[in-house]
């Protein structure tokens, strides 16, 4: 199908199609929003060829999140496309239903308090500045390797305590595990990646180990540590929960601080804004979330026949959430496709919502705050060449290099 196929009138207009934006067929990634309007506009709720459904509405996706007899397992507990062999193998909290999932997800909460956050601020402020010190005299940079990866980098590895020297070896092995999540996307990198989850584990193990024994004060420390009603988390809880942050923290987060930096190259009247009032960081870093959000879809499985705009969906189906989407809804946001920091009108739907919704949403959003100030007290006229943007190999919407020019703020 293409951008102008419309949906044949048909019952409750679910004709099934990919009315653009077939995943298999159009590179979603460097110009993502026409195809999404179009599918809004022609087929909100939407049923795909293969049966899956996705959503594009906000108030939809809110009721999916909020208001839906709906998990991550379907009714027989099983996660699409695995066996109950892998399901059961299965720990990291995004892919549980209660009762696991709450029990898991609350041990693991504890450690992302603000408290616990906020003492990882004076060291995330100074590596980000000595990553730009490095840089400022050369008027050139890559905004991905230089500083989208280094802050992440440098917080996960202080959250965990994995030592800093090793942060290249973590990113590096993290991003060949996030293959694992688009084995049919990626078939030739699976060898790889399976043998880096493998080295990530042992890794891993060893710091879990340690702190074991001798208790630490990071997050893995604390984790290892938590305890409620008694409970504590088993040595594959722990693994698979670790390896989980790192996979939902760190590639994440490199794309709002990348595709953020795209933003205010494109709106340098919205950078002076942010260089003239630093206290703007926050909804700026909203903005970019809403924007240009690098995680653009997310699942649920409906456990009842619901119905979504006027279309019943039934039990068992898999639907999708586009983030994406509803996040440029102008039932929801005004002129949705304006860059403004100043918006406070509502909330976006990039962190997704209801029991799931992102658990580092305060990490990924100190993280973003602390580039985004930094970068607009140094530096001005930032200049990208979109077109020449290297798109990851990520099942993310993450540029894999970005290079751009810069002055020196006076
Ligand atoms: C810009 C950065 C980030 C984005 C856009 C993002 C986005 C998301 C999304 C869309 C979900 C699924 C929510 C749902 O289906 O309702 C999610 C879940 C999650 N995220 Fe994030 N995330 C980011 C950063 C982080 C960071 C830094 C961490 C931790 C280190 C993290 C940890 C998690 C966890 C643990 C979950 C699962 C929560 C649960 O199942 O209860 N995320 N995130």
């Amino acid at each position: 199908m293409t951008l102008t196929d419309r949906p044949d009138d048909g019952d409750n207009g679910a004709v099934p199609g990919w009315y653009g934006v077939d995943p298999n067929k159009t590179d979603l990634k460097p110009n993502p929003h026409a195809h999404y309007k179009h599918l809004r506009q022609v087929q909100p709720v939407n049923l795909t060829p293969v049966g899956d459904w996705r959503l594009s509405n906000y108030v939809d996706i809110q009721k999916l999140f909020k208001h839906s007899h709906s998990g991550m397992r379907d009714m027989e507990g099983l996660i699409p496309g695995e066996t109950r062999e892998q399901t059961n193998a299965s720990k990291f909290m995004l892919r549980m239903d209660p009762p696991d999932h709450g029990r898991l997800r609350s041990l693991v909460s504890k450690a992302f308090t603000p408290k616990s956050l906020n003492t990882l601020r004076p060291m995330v402020e100074t590596v980000v500045a000595a990553e730009l010190d490095s840089v400022s005299p050369r008027g050139t940079m890559d905004l991905v390797s230089d500083l989208a990866l280094t802050v992440p980098a440098a917080s996960m590895c202080a959250m965990l305590g994995v030592p800093f020297e090793d942060r290249h070896k973590l990113t590096d092995l993290v991003s060949l595990v996030t293959y694992r999540l688009a084995k049919q996307a990626y078939p030739h990198l699976q060898e790889q990646s399976e043998a880096a989850i493998i080295e990530l584990a042992q890794y891993m193990l060893v710091l879990i180990e340690e702190r074991r024994t001798t208790p630490t004060n990071d997050i893995l420390g604390q984790l290892v540590m938590a305890e409620e009603a008694g409970d504590r988390l088993s040595n594959d809880e722990l693994l698979q929960q670790s390896i989980g942050l790192l996979v939902a923290g760190l590639e994440t987060t490199i794309g709002l601080i990348a595709n953020g930096m795209v933003c205010f190259s494109r709106y340098p009247e919205e950078f002076e804004k942010l260089a003239a009032d630093p206290t703007l960081a926050l909804s700026a870093v909203e903005e970019c979330l809403r924007f240009e959000p690098s995680v653009p879809i997310t699942l649920r499985i409906l456990w009842e026949d619901t119905e979504f705009g006027g279309v019943t969906i039934p039990a068992n189906a898999n639907v999708y959430a586009l983030l994406i989407g509803a996040n440029r809804d102008p039932l929801h946001f005004t002129e949705p496709d304006r860059f403004d920091i100043h918006r406070s009108e509502a909330k976006h739907c990039s962190f997704g919502g209801g029991i799931h919704f992102c658990l580092g949403s305060h990490l990924a959003r100190m993280n973003a705050e602390i580039a985004f100030q930094q970068m607009a007290r140094r530096f001005t006229a930032i200049e990208i060449d979109e077109s020449s943007i290297q798109w990851a190999p990520s099942l993310f919407r993450i540029p894999g290099s970005i290079a751009a020019r810069f002055q020196r703020r006076r």
